[in-house]
């Protein structure tokens, strides 16, 4: 199997022992920290904002991508850099001026990812693609973890990957939402370089999930 990277949503962790869930992501080779920023309007759900990733940027030096599912997401641009956030990635569906987004994440050295719901298409992207490092497809809809994988996301990993070669661009193909043992290996055959992992990651034995992963990864 193809080398990827591992991407647990700390949004399935203890949230009253966040370091010590975060040690577990250490564990794992190639892993990112998936942070899942809602705002209780563009998703009906609340979670954490900038003090959280500054208090998590303390504990250790994992990659941090912050998966923003807010309205008005320029507004938290510059406190998320300061606290620590290496990517951020936006939802098209959330702003009506994507490249200037961009600009403003670029400005501050992140990394920029755009996101999709699963009810958008892919064509919502074809302006943006060519400026971003990262496309992340949501496989359930955004605002909560333990929800089923939507089967026709796999449509949309491929359009992703024949667009990335028709067009020679370099963006990473990540997939979030309801990635676990029975639907991980789909994902990656259809040519996912991130995997989004919540309730499957956290919610489990340890052991087995990290043999899970390993025995992916030797495919
Ligand atoms: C959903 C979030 C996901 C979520 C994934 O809105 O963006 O990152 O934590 O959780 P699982 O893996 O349980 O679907
Ligand atoms: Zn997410």
């Amino acid at each position: 199997m193809k080398k990827f990277i591992l991407s647990p949503s700390i949004l399935s962790a203890d949230f009253s022992n966040l370091s010590s869930e975060i040690k577990k992501i250490e564990e794992v080779p190639n892993s990112w920290v998936h942070i899942d920023v809602m705002d209780g309007h563009f998703v009906p759900n609340l979670t954490f904002g900038a003090c959280v990733v500054s208090s998590l940027r303390r504990k250790t030096d994992l990659f941090f991508d912050a998966h923003l599912m807010v309205d008005n997401p320029e507004n938290l641009i510059e406190d998320f850099a300061n606290a620590g956030t290496n990517a951020i990635t936006f939802h098209v569906e959330e702003t009506h001026f994507p490249l200037r987004l961009i600009k403003k994440i670029k400005k501050y050295n992140m990394k920029v990812g755009v996101s999709l719901n699963p009810a958008t298409p892919f064509d919502a992207l074809t302006g943006i693609l060519p400026y971003v490092d990262i496309l992340l497809i949501m496989s359930v809809e955004p605002g909560f973890s333990g929800q089923s994988f939507i089967s026709f996301s796999v449509d949309k990993i491929k359009r992703a990957v024949e667009f990335r070669e028709k067009r020679n661009l370099n963006y990473l193909i990540s997939v979030d939402g309801g990635i676990n043992d029975k639907t991980a290996e789909s994902v990656l055959n259809a040519g996912a370089d991130i995997l989004v992992t919540g309730s499957f990651f956290f919610k489990n034995d340890f052991d087995f999930v990290k043999k899970f992963f390993e025995s992916l990864r030797d495919k």
